[in-house]
Parts: C-alpha cells; structure tokens; sequence
C-alpha cells in the first residue's frame, strides 16, 4: 500500500514538474499588470535613469535591450546582473514579488520603449 502511494506520488512531482515547464515555455507578460509593480518600484530607477538605469521610453537605451529578446531581460531582473551602466538588483529589489511579476513589468517597461 505505502509502495503504491510513493509510486503514485512520483508521478505527480513528475508530471507537476513536467507541466510547470511546459508553461514557462509559453509565458506571455502582462503589461498592464505590470504597470502597477513598475509604479511602486522599479521607476524609483528606471523612470529618471538614476544609478545608470535604462530610462522608460528612452528608444536608444532600450532597442538594444529589447533586441536580446525577452527570456534574458527577464532572467536578469529576477536574478539582478551587473551591465557596463551599473547594478540592476534581484527583482529591482523587492524580493517579495513573483517571478511573473516582475516579468510583467519588464513588459511594461518594453512597451513604454518599443
Ligand atoms: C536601484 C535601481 C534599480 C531598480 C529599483 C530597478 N532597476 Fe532595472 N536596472 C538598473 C540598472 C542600473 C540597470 C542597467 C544595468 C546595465 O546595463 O549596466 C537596469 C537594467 C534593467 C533591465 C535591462 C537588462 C538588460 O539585459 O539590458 C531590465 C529589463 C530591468 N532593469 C528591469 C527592472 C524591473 C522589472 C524592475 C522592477 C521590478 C527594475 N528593473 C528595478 C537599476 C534598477
């Protein structure tokens, strides 16, 4: 009987695992979600430029950007990166927010720029 439970537990974790990738490799962005989370955070430094920060809707900072598709700009928000203009930290710094989330305000941020 336990034999049959742990079997029948793999199989979850192994599906669930299965079917979360699945939808990370489709996941669309919601700007207008992101707006909210872009307003409260992340313009504190991407609104003015401050601390090297690609301004919003600035075309030259952010064609480039935009170029290296959205898997990157996305990753490196979650996870903080260190550019040539300076230190863009983990989830602008607010690590409370979800992973979607904050790729969510990334879209914004590309929409604002595009
Ligand atoms: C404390 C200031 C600060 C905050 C807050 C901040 N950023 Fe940044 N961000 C930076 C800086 C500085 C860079 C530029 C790093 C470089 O290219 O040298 C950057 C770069 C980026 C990039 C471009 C990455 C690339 O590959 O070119 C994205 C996308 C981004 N930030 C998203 C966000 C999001 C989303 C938030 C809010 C959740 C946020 N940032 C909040 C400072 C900040």
């Amino acid at each position: 009987m336990s034999r049959l439970f742990s079997l029948s537990l793999c199989a979850i974790v192994v599906f669930s695992l299965a079917s979360t990738n699945a939808i990370a490799a489709k996941t669309t962005y919601d700007a207008n979600a992101g707006k909210t989370i872009y307003d409260t955070g992340c313009s504190t430094c991407h609104k003015t430029g401050l601390m090297g920060a690609p301004k919003s809707g600035n075309k030259a900072d952010w064609v480039p950007r935009i170029a290296q598709g959205m898997d990157l700009l996305v990753s490196r928000s979650i996870k903080g990166y260190q550019g040539k203009k300076g230190m863009m930290p983990a989830k602008g710094g607010n690590a409370k927010l979800t992973d979607t989330q904050v790729g969510n305000s990334v879209a914004y941020m590309v929409e604002q720029s595009k």
